[in-house]
């Protein structure tokens, strides 16, 4: 008998503490010893060439900048690329914040080492359709055809909206999270019909500049 008595006072006192944090009955140590778990954000912000998007979190890069009327290809390649491959080499971007994975894939090592790419530019460079959007990002694209230059390309106008998804959802049809991942809402592509840039809201342009 004193011991479930014993037992039900310990009960009382616990339950008591994890409900008030300022109990006066318990004194200084009724704080909780843990805090709750957060759960992770479900989306990540991305700036870009002046711009700032808000993507869901784990979408690759590549498709979430195409679906928010942003490219990581610049001159002809936005035409001429492998579509997500990680072949053409021509998404190649300076990353920072937290992507996974977080070190080259293959594919990554394999591209980001075959000429015109080589050290030591290639050294800061990820493929953004090898990489998934994990914590805000700050992305730069660098000139030329590959993104192999030394200079950042400028900020983008919104007065004058380039063509990014010349193929529309094809653009990013090798990405199978694309729709898991909630990019776009519809799995239609951030360009829309006409593939250009869309200064109207989307579901990545939430957090726009
Ligand atoms: S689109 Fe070709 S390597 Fe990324």
């Amino acid at each position: 008998m004193l011991r479930r008595l014993q037992m039900e006072a310990v009960r009382r006192k616990l339950t008591h503490r994890q409900t008030n944090a300022l109990c006066t009955v318990c004194s200084a140590d009724a704080t909780p010893a843990t805090q709750p778990l957060q759960s992770p954000r479900s989306t990540v912000r991305i700036q870009f060439r002046g711009q700032e998007i808000e993507v869901a979190r784990g979408a690759k890069l590549r498709t979430a900048l195409l679906k928010s009327g942003l490219t990581p290809h610049s001159e002809g390649a936005v035409y001429i690329n492998c579509r997500g491959i990680g072949s053409c080499g021509t998404c190649a971007v300076e990353i920072r914040g937290t992507v996974h994975p977080p070190a080259w894939t293959t594919a990554e090592r394999l591209r980001l080492n075959f000429p015109p790419h080589a050290p030591p530019n290639n050294g800061r460079l990820r493929l953004a359709c090898q990489v998934a959007c994990m914590g805000d990002l700050e992305v730069v694209k660098y000139d030329k055809f590959w993104g192999d230059g030394d200079s950042p390309l400028p900020d983008l106008l919104r007065s004058k909206p380039p063509v990014v998804a010349p193929l529309g959802a094809l653009e990013f049809v090798l990405d199978p999270g694309a729709a898991a991942t909630g990019d776009g809402g519809n799995g239609e592509g951030g360009g829309g019909g006409g593939g250009s840039r869309d200064d109207g809201d989307s579901d990545h342009q939430v957090g726009k500049k």
